[in-house]
């Protein structure tokens, strides 16, 4: 896979034309507020570019999962908001996706215009024929800059390249650039550091990273899967008993290619994995009959000293219940770490939500190389599958 052969936004004819531009601008909500504008920061780039060239844009772009039905908590409202004073310009929304409204905006001189959510019309997930048709009707030209969508093979994703002239907005191109430099001929050390709750998410990225990498630290409640593997008592803490067998598979595979693997020798240990659950920091023999809420000092120490000696740093997922104070400073300990290689000159990359959440936070967003604005979509970039946006662009530029 190259980017190379991702059509580019600089070959397309925009000038005058109506563009569809599909972003993902699926950000967290509270009651209605946008808690993290990161994905719409990450779309400026591309729809400036085709403004200054004289494009008009009909932007979409889906938000939760309201599967099919209209709902009003899912309505774009507070993102055409906030996309129109990142943009400085008048933000047309519409109420719907390809009705009337919808028509007559993207048919007007207004120059921005935003559709309704997607995943309000039935025919965006189930990839309808019918719907792409209309949705592509709206416009002359096709733009997908929407990296964390292009792992679902949905009607505006997959669709328009086979109706319009099409090509790959700036942040497609980016992340899917950056991330391949993960995969293809990384600098020595490369070490990935990896958390979250579920090994089963992450054991096909493992799979894909044995190859490359030197070394692994894993924390997280999917360490204690792997603790388990190993033959060491967890205590309560969360494991999945039905992957045991497939981690051990996994360590083995690891350590038949040399890879050190680091996991969690002490942990923060609570009775519930609750904010104000009775909890201590102890080696992990001495967990007992409670859980592990985040890695404790030494481990972090160990993970640190890994880090700040590697050239290419990938990490996905936290290390504990960082949202909760008392459980966050193995999360921040990593984050800073990677945060001081990149200072250092390392090459080092955040994916997935719950890490982006956590430098978020931590107030740590600019101290990565690059931060992927991709959940699942840069899970399955990292395991070596095909995103059936990417193969769309592909197709249709052949
Ligand atoms: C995401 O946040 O993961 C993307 O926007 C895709 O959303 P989805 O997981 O609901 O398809
Ligand atoms: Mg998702």
């Amino acid at each position: 896979m190259s980017d190379r052969e991702l059509p580019s936004i600089d070959e397309l004819d925009v000038a005058g034309k109506r563009v569809l531009v599909r972003c993902d601008l699926n950000v967290p909500l509270d009651d209605g507020a946008i808690t993290d504008d990161l994905r719409i920061r990450a779309a400026l780039p591309t729809l400036e570019a085709l403004l200054e060239r004289g494009a008009r844009l009909a932007v979409c772009s889906h938000l939760g999962r309201p599967k099919g039905q209209v709902k009003d908590e899912f309505r774009l409202t507070p993102v055409a908001e906030r996309l129109s004073e990142l943009l400085d310009r008048k933000v047309t929304a519409v109420r719907d996706v390809v009705g009337d409204e919808a028509r007559e905006a993207c048919a007007s001189d207004d120059e921005v215009v935003l559709l309704e959510n997607l995943r309000f019309e039935p025919g965006e997930e189930a990839n309808d024929p019918g719907f792409t048709d209309a949705l592509s009707s709206l416009a002359d030209v096709y733009v997908n800059d929407a990296f964390g969508a292009s792992h679902r093979a949905h009607a505006s994703i997959v669709g328009p390249p086979e109706r319009l002239p099409s090509a790959a907005g700036r942040l497609l191109v980016n992340e899917v650039t950056t991330l391949e430099r993960l995969l293809v001929k990384p600098d020595h050390p490369y070490v990935a550091v990896l958390g979250g709750v579920k090994v089963s998410d992450k054991l096909d990225v493992i799979g894909n990273l044995l190859d490359r990498v030197d070394t692994l630290c894993i924390g997280g409640a999917m360490a204690f899967t792997l603790l388990v593997a190993q033959g060491k008592d967890v205590g309560r803490s969360l494991v999945e008993e039905d992957r045991v067998e497939d981690v051990k598979g996994m360590l083995e595979e690891a350590v038949a290619k040399g890879i050190d693997i680091h996991l969690p020798t002490d942990v923060v240990a609570a009775e519930e994995p609750t904010e104000d659950a009775i909890h201590e920091t102890v080696p992990l023999a001495q967990i007992g009959n409670r859980m592990g809420v985040d890695i404790g000092p030494e481990t972090t120490g160990d993970f640190a000293k890994t880090i700040l000696g590697a050239r290419t740093v990938l990490w996905n997922g936290p290390m504990g219940i960082f949202e909760i104070p008392d459980y966050s400073a193995g999360t921040k300990g990593v984050a800073s770490a990677i945060a001081e290689a990149t200072a250092e000159g390392a090459f080092t990359v955040a994916g997935g939500g719950d890490s982006a959440a956590a430098l978020a936070r931590f107030e740590m967003t600019d101290a990565v190389s690059h931060l992927s604005t991709g959940g699942g979509a840069s899970l399955e970039l990292l395991e070596g599958k095909q995103l059936p946006g990417i193969t769309a662009l592909r197709q249709a530029s052949k």
